[in-house]
């Protein structure tokens, strides 16, 4: 092993020892004079040595590291979420202070903690951190937090307006077409200008309001589809309105009833496209979406129709929408992980669902669709949060550590220049994870 690697090995052992066994044990004395010896010998010729850490990747100078990829990867991930940018080691580092560093190092991140600061505090002086500009990087997450609150909000208004819309077609009043538009079009702009977070909006649900939740996350769905599809802003607009008024014949019966719940199941489309229907001058396709969405392309579903009946395109992309939604969000137990839906989905192309709108939804999603919760080849975990060019390699914000400690804030990777593969798709319900709170 070079002497590059040599102290990465050195300090990730350190990291890792001084967290499981106490100073006088064996494996910790071992731990910390591996560090001291590459470190000596790295700055044998009265020299610095200095480590660089940038997206993911160390760097010797100005030379990329490779090698032992798990040291490489828990080392440069413990740097970047302690917002370390470079460590420069000088000759005459001690034991006292490798294992001050190792200490430090394993300290939870946070906005807080200053690593140059909790060096001074233990009276390290062999090695000197650069830290990450903190200005531009506060603004840039100040800019971050701004924007995810306004599309927090942004979904809380839809779910309002749609718990407004519900009840009006409760009391027997046609649902508001103009307002209908006005949420479609905010969703869309979004949409065009950042796809990866109004998919991850779509991850959220409410087990007391799931109804309101799933026409939302259908909507997203469909324009996701209408969007890589190349439908014009028109048609995304009457699509959006089909996919979020696709279930509302279900507002005429009471689902809390279980017998007038399987009634609604089997009769809310009808119902639907009967309260469509009474909307003067509009677009036709949300009567049509509301009466075909449950309609396979292979004869099955319902309602019952001709073998000739030739559904409406956006009624089978919105079953698409329909599909995965329920798949993803089905009942505690039976809702599968995203990676599974989009197979599922792939299984059920050609037969109930339109195969060429499948592919194309499959391929927006990608093969970890935003909100997969995935375990990387470090071991460490993380949520989707967007697909890259490579569907095998997406970003992922890195909830927790190597070591399963939780990263705050998280530490966003981009799997294409990262090193990092993802290894295994998790249960977010097992690890009693909320997807949502965490994109
Ligand atoms: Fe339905
Ligand atoms: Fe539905």
């Amino acid at each position: 092993m070079n002497d590059e690697n040599a102290v990465v090995a050195g300090l990730s052992a350190a990291r890792k020892a001084i967290q499981l066994y106490p100073p006088s044990h064996p494996s910790y004395l071992e731990a910390i004079a591996m560090l001291i010896n590459a470190v000596t010998a790295a700055t044998a010729d009265s020299s610095d040595f200095v480590l660089n850490v940038h997206l993911g990747r160390l760097y010797c100078g100005s030379q990329v590291m490779s090698g032992d990829g798990p040291a490489l990867a828990t080392v440069s991930m413990s740097l970047e979420a302690h917002r370390v940018e470079s460590l420069t080691f000088h000759p005459g580092f001690t034991a006292d202070e490798a294992a001050a560093l190792a200490d430090v190092l394993n300290l939870r991140p946070s906005a807080d903690l200053s690593v140059t600061d909790e060096l001074t505090a233990r009276g390290v002086t062999g090695v000197t951190v650069a830290a990450l500009g903190e200005a531009g990087d506060e603004e840039e997450r100040a800019e971050r937090d701004r924007q995810r609150e306004a599309d927090r909000a942004l979904y809380r208004q839809l779910i309002s307006a749609m718990r407004a819309l519900t009840s009006n077609v409760r009391e027997g009043q046609t649902p508001d077409m103009e307002q209908a538009a006005g949420m479609v079009e905010h969703i869309m702009e979004r949409l065009v200008s950042d796809e990866a977070t109004v998919l991850g909006m779509a991850t959220m649900s409410a087990h007391n309001e799931a109804s309101f939740f799933h026409s939302i996350n259908v909507m997203i769905y469909s324009l996701t589809l209408g969007v890589g599809l190349g439908l014009p802003e028109e048609g995304l607009v009457s699509l959006g309105i089909a996919a979020l008024f696709h279930d509302v014949g279900k507002a005429a019966f009471d689902l809390t009833d279980p017998a007038q719940a399987r009634a609604a199941q089997a009769l809310h489309p009808q119902y639907g496209a009967e309260i469509l229907s009474q909307i003067p001058d509009t677009d036709r396709a949300p009567m049509l979406v509301a009466y075909e969405h449950h309609m396979g392309q292979d004869g099955t579903g319902y309602p019952e129709r001709s073998e000739e009946y030739f559904t409406h395109p956006y009624s089978r992309m919105v079953s698409i929408a329909d599909r995965y939604d329920n798949l993803t969000k089905g009942a505690v137990g039976a809702a599968v992980t995203p990676d599974r839906a989009v197979i599922q989905l792939l299984r059920e192309a050609g037969k109930a669902l339109d195969p060429t709108f499948c592919r194309l939804f499959v391929r927006a999603l990608g093969v970890f669709p935003v909100g997969c919760v995935v375990r990387l080849s470090d071991q460490s975990v993380g949520v989707v949060r967007a697909t890259g060019t490579d569907p095998m390699l997406p970003h992922v914000r890195v909830v927790w550590d190597t070591m399963g400690l939780e990263l705050d804030p998280p530490c966003e990777v981009d799997l294409e220049v990262d090193g990092r593969t993802v290894v295994e798709v998790l249960d977010s319900d097992s690890l009693n994870l909320t997807v949502a709170d965490r994109l």
